[in-house]
């Protein structure tokens, strides 16, 4: 079976997000020319976009990860993060780079930034591949962003269903029944 057949639509094609990462790369590396930069990729979503963004970077960079999972309590929007991978490396008196796949309620990066704030960082910024605007729960500022999309579940690029789905070079809508 081929996973290409699963797919109902597909919301950004591989050719506009090449375009997309390679002028994200160039405004990154004028924006922090001349500056010590850490940039995290949150994985596992965040892993695709990071190794292309990271390629378009002309600038030397530090690249770490981490893997984090936000837990939202009921009652209102706070969120707790949990660290299920850290940094290796120290992000004290360094400008940091957030890089994510996909940013939805928000929860998730607005409480990762507020973490990493507490490590003594020159700054924190975020960069995402995508934004779901509509579902947003809390005000996260983001910084470097490729393509905003509707309110539907997609896959591709990093990003899964199931943990499946990862490998596909394009941002996708499944079928229903998949
Ligand atoms: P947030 O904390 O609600 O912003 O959650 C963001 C995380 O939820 C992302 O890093 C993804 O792992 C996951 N996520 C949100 N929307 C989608 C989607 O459409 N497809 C796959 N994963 C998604
Ligand atoms: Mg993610």
């Amino acid at each position: 079976m081929n996973i290409l057949d699963n797919i109902m639509k597909i919301i950004v094609p591989r050719d506009k997000i090449a375009e997309k990462v390679k002028e994200l790369g160039q405004r990154i590396s004028r924006d922090y020319a001349d500056k010590e930069l850490v940039v995290i990729g949150v994985l596992k979503g965040g892993f695709i976009f990071l190794a292309d963004l990271a390629r378009e970077v002309t600038i030397p960079v530090i690249i770490d990860f981490m893997a984090v999972s936000s837990y939202c309590h009921s009652k209102n929007t706070s969120g707790v993060v949990k660290i299920i991978k850290d940094t290796d490396i120290s992000i004290e008196g360094r400008h940091v780079l957030i890089v994510e796949d996909i940013i939805d309620s928000g929860l998730t990066l607005n409480n990762l930034k507020e973490l990493l704030h507490t490590r003594g960082p020159l700054s924190v910024k975020i960069c995402t591949m995508l934004d779901k605007p509509s579902r947003r729960k809390v005000y996260v500022e983001v910084n470097y962003k490729g393509f905003e999309i509707p309110d539907e579940f997609v896959v591709g690029y990093g990003l899964d269903y199931s943990d499946k789905y990862r490998n596909l070079p394009d941002v996708v809508v499944l079928s229903p029944d998949k």
